[in-house]
């Protein structure tokens, strides 16, 4: 699915809540046969957090949310949709956006959760534009969470460097600001299921299963394939947009999407150093980080581009129409 539409829809807040515990890659290292060395080399990710035993996908995406809202000044009842993209959550259901949307006050939104893996931010993003452009809701608040270490076998070197846990979470409004281009672009290709899943109630093992190669290759391709079809949809070229954030998988795969783009590498958001892969929290959290330290400014462009199980991908492209950190206009 591909478009782009003139629309006053735009983010106006952002948050994030990560876990307290560091676990580096000499800790990892202790444990299975690689080394802090391989691990940046090989993907430039330096430590990640891992949450808590009794630390889940709704109580990250409610520490998030919360200070998404309430950077927005927009109050809890203000909300009429809240939606959680997650692929690890708490329970099957109630849905982690429901227990989120207890917990932050937003008792007349409606709140359900989105299975995307790592584009599952994208995906939801997407959603909530859409439900917004159309005019079933005002103001929504969507939420990427995971903890996906709680799944990942902690003797498989293949998958134990890559995931760290968190969550991110955006406001986006209708009339946020003034009419922009707003394009998204979401693809899946079930054909390559098998190189990246968890099982739920199917039998066989309940870790994350990873074909490392397969994933890396079609994470760099479509990276480069979706940026340049979302932007060309909103009439622009990747280098107009004014910040790009990717999903934080691995930076050998965002560097080659710079260089393939012809992008300036510091429009291009990273911090997987410190997080590793928050799979559908990734995007949300490195947002935050460059809106806290003022890169990111009113009525510029942001492009978010996901990409994982599924194998699943999305773009949006759409403005931040909200304040700087410092409360007043960005
Ligand atoms: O949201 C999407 C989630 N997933 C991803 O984004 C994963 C994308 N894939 C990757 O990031 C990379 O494929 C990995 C980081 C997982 C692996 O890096 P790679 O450069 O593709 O390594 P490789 O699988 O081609 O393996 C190269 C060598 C192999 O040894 P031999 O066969 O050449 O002797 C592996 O056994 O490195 C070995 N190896 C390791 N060595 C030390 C694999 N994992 C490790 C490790 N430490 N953790």
């Amino acid at each position: 699915m591909i478009g782009a539409l003139r629309s006053t829809v735009g983010v106006v807040s952002v948050g994030a809540a990560l876990p307290e515990r560091v676990v580096s890659n000499e800790e990892i290292s202790r444990r299975v046969d690689t080394s802090d060395a391989w691990i940046v080399e090989r993907t430039g990710i330096h430590e990640r957090r891992v949450a808590a035993d009794d630390e889940f996908v709704a109580d990250l995406g409610a520490r998030a949310a919360e200070q998404a809202l309430d950077r927005s000044g927009l109050a809890p009842a203000d909300i009429d949709l809240v939606v959680c993209a997650t692929t690890s959550p708490d329970n099957f259901f109630p849905a982690a956006a429901v227990t989120i949307a207890e917990r932050v006050g937003c008792h007349s939104a409606g709140a359900y959760d989105l299975a995307a893996a790592c584009s599952g931010f994208s995906y939801a993003v997407a959603q909530a534009v859409s439900q917004l452009q159309s005019g079933l809701a005002q103001h929504a608040l969507v939420v990427g969470s995971d903890t996906l270490t709680k799944v990942i076998d902690p003797d498989d070197r293949g998958t134990c460097i890559l995931f760290g846990d968190g969550a991110g979470a955006v406001v986006l409004a209708a009339g946020a600001g003034p009419e922009t281009t707003v394009g998204v672009e979401l693809g899946a290709d079930g054909s390559g299921a098998e190189h990246l899943f968890v099982r739920a109630l199917a039998p066989g093992g309940k870790f994350m299963e990873m074909n490392g190669r397969e994933v890396f290759k079609f994470g760099a391709r479509v990276m480069v394939d979706s940026i340049e079809r979302v932007t060309r949809a909103c009439g622009l070229a990747p280098a107009d947009v004014d910040w790009i954030v990717p999903h934080q998988a691995n930076r050998r795969i965002i560097d080659h999407a710079v260089k393939k783009l012809g992008v300036e590498p510091d429009r291009v958001l990273m911090n997987l150093d410190r997080y590793a892969n928050t799979s559908a929290g990734s995007i949300p959290i490195a947002l935050e980080e460059a809106w806290a330290d003022g890169r990111v400014q009113r009525g510029q462009s942001v492009l978010m581009i996901g990409f994982g199980g599924g194998l699943t991908w999305g773009s949006c492209l759409l403005p931040w129409a909200g304040n700087g950190p410092d409360g007043g206009p960005a």
